[in-house]
């Protein structure tokens, strides 16, 4: 058998050499990556008879349309396959343009001397081709903006930059639970429909079922209009006259049967009343009690939103199984219309019982280690994509981040630092915390020990009175990336703190109740996923690193 005709199964799992390129255990091809991201560049490979998938990035047709040569992309790593077809193999016309999905099998041979890559694919067959109209295509061969691709969120995926995001963020949640998991923490899954409102903003997405409730109610009664009131006095005459059959029958002694068959009728009209009575009542519109919306008529039979963090459902399990941690998309109203914020983003949120705001920091210093080098490890040839087209810097970054300590400092010493700027008593702004970290300190920073009056009412209040056991890291190119505390773990102070700020004790009493039974000194903190994608990547907007950005007015997909 020639070389060429070898059934692909055999060939690559064959030990043409010692290190044959393993095919991908659930298709029936290898991966791009497991041929270029070898030490020798695949160089070793030649000779090897493969099937691979993907899709063009660039192709061109080229000695006066004799042969092909493809540019192909499987997403497994940055880098394409060049891969070489003649006209006597297909229509090369179908495969040239940008976009087309080619799965081929062929050799892999060297590549004349000089050019760039190791290694080239030589097509023997075309498999299948999923083809592309270039006049229609939505990602045209052009340079393109991060925000033009954001119109066209399904190609998005085909470019460089968004796969190398996929990679990275990838990457990162990976590392998220290595990191966690390997300090004996667990993974708890904590609820997206919640009726507690964890920071207390009032920044919530509502979810509930009364509006559609009402729409349908609404068509509902256009197509069937309710009984008016001569219909169901016509009913109740019914119901009356049918009363009247069964008791005549019953007094003139009649028969069983007829009896049964009247009362039979007299039961068909009273339902058919009750019926009526019933959808008299129907009202379109939101159902009302008081004046007010009656939300016992909405489907949890109370108010209830999206979750704008896991902490509050999070902390019922730290107290109880001590290390734990929950990951999960989290949502806020908030209309910002910033490069730092979505509507819906994820976090993680690690939270430790018998821990205060000091192995508070130092978890969260060394988690944020841990992805650096994590990145570097496993990612280093995306990050060399990102460095290249996006931000020089953020290989150096990383590199930083992961060797050097991070400052701490109070919020009273960064006011101080602030020179004046702030007020002490006020929130630090955006630009407050980037000057700190990228300027002042060149380095990231945990700010600690905030004014209680701009923090929420579950951080533990410091014995000054004054000030919260509250941190925020901050990191260069985007500020802050972490918030986290100490919890008050004191019944009465955390009490007074909810009616202080103004809240409703019912929705917390659940809360109060952990401070009630058992409580335990605790502490935790929330990393926004995204923003720690922008500080590794060096990408400027929030909405370019998840792969499906809510935005106000924007929810795409
Ligand atoms: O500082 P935040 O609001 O803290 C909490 O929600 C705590 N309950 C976390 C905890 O202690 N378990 O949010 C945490 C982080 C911020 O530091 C920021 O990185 C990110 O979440 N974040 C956002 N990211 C993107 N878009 C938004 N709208 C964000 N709001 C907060
Ligand atoms: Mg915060």
């Amino acid at each position: 058998m020639a070389d060429n005709e070898l059934p692909v199964d055999q060939v690559a799992t064959m030990d043409l050499n010692d290190d044959a390129v393993q095919r991908h255990q659930f298709s029936d091809r290898v991966l791009i990556k497991s041929i270029l991201t070898r030490p020798d560049g695949g160089a070793g490979l030649a000779g090897q008879q493969v099937r691979v998938g993907g899709w063009v990035k660039t192709g061109r047709e080229q000695g006066k349309g004799s042969f092909a040569f493809l540019e192909v992309n499987d997403g497994s790593c940055p880098a394409n396959l060049q891969v070489i077809v003649d006209k006597d193999v297909a229509d090369l016309g179908q495969l040239v343009p940008t976009g087309t999905c080619v799965y081929v099998e062929g050799m892999l041979k060297n590549p004349p001397e000089g050019t760039k890559q190791k290694i080239e694919l030589r097509v023997q067959k075309v498999v299948d081709v999923g083809m592309v109209d270039p006049a229609k295509y939505p990602i045209p061969k052009t340079k393109l903006t991060l925000e033009f691709l954001r119109d066209r969120i399904p190609f998005r995926p085909r470019t460089n930059t968004i796969a190398a995001v996929a990679r990275i963020r990838n990457a990162l949640a990976y590392a998220t639970h290595t990191f966690l998991q390997k300090q004996g923490f667990l993974y708890i899954h904590t609820p997206i429909i919640t009726t507690s409102d964890c920071e207390g903003a009032g920044e919530m997405f509502q979810v509930t079922t009364l509006i559609s409730d009402a729409d349908k109610l609404e068509k509902e009664l256009i197509k069937n209009p309710p009984p008016s009131e001569a219909d169901i006095e016509a009913a109740k005459l019914v119901v009356k006259e049918k009363g009247e059959a069964v008791a005549k029958l019953k007094s003139d002694k009649a028969g069983k049967e007829a009896i049964s068959a009247s009362v039979t009728e007299l039961t068909k009209a009273k339902e058919n009343l009750a019926r009526l009575e019933e959808r008299s009542k129907l009202k379109p519109g939101i159902p009302q009690k008081d004046g007010k919306i009656d939300y016992t008529q909405d489907f949890f039979a109370r108010q209830a939103f999206l979750t704008v963090s896991g902490q509050l459902q999070v902390e019922t399990y730290a107290c109880a199984v001590s290390n734990v941690y929950t990951f999960g998309p989290t949502f806020r109203a908030e209309h910002s219309h910033t490069s730092r914020h979505l509507a819906e983003f994820w976090m993680v949120e690690p939270e430790m019982a018998f821990s205060d705001l000091k192995d508070d920091m130092n978890c969260a210093e060394a988690y944020v280690k841990f992805m650096c080098d994590w990145l570097l490890d496993h990612c280093f040839d995306d990050m060399e994509f990102m460095a290249k087209n996006y931000d020089k810097s953020c290989i150096n970054r990383l590199r930083m981040v992961a060797s050097t300590p991070f400052e701490r400092i109070t919020y009273t010493e960064a006011v101080e630092l602030l020179e004046n700027k702030v007020e002490w008593g006020i929130d630090l702004a955006s630009e407050h915390e980037r000057y700190l970290t990228e300027v002042k300190f060149q380095k990231p920073v945990i700010v600690y020990n905030y004014p209680k009056g701009i923090k929420a009412f579950y951080m533990r209040l410091n014995d000054d009175l004054k000030t919260v056991a509250a941190m925020d890291v901050l990191v260069p190119k985007v500020g802050e990336l972490i918030g986290g505390s100490q919890r008050e773990e004191r019944y009465d102070v955390i009490k007074s703190r909810i009616e202080d700020m103004g809240l409703p004790l019912e929705p917390y009493e659940w809360y109060l109740d952990l401070r009630r039974f058992g409580t335990v000194k605790h502490s935790g903190f929330g990393l926004g996923f995204e923003r720690m994608i922008l500080f590794a990547t060096g990408i400027d907007n929030i909405r370019d690193v998840i792969p499906f950005p809510r935005y106000p007015g924007r929810a795409d997909l």
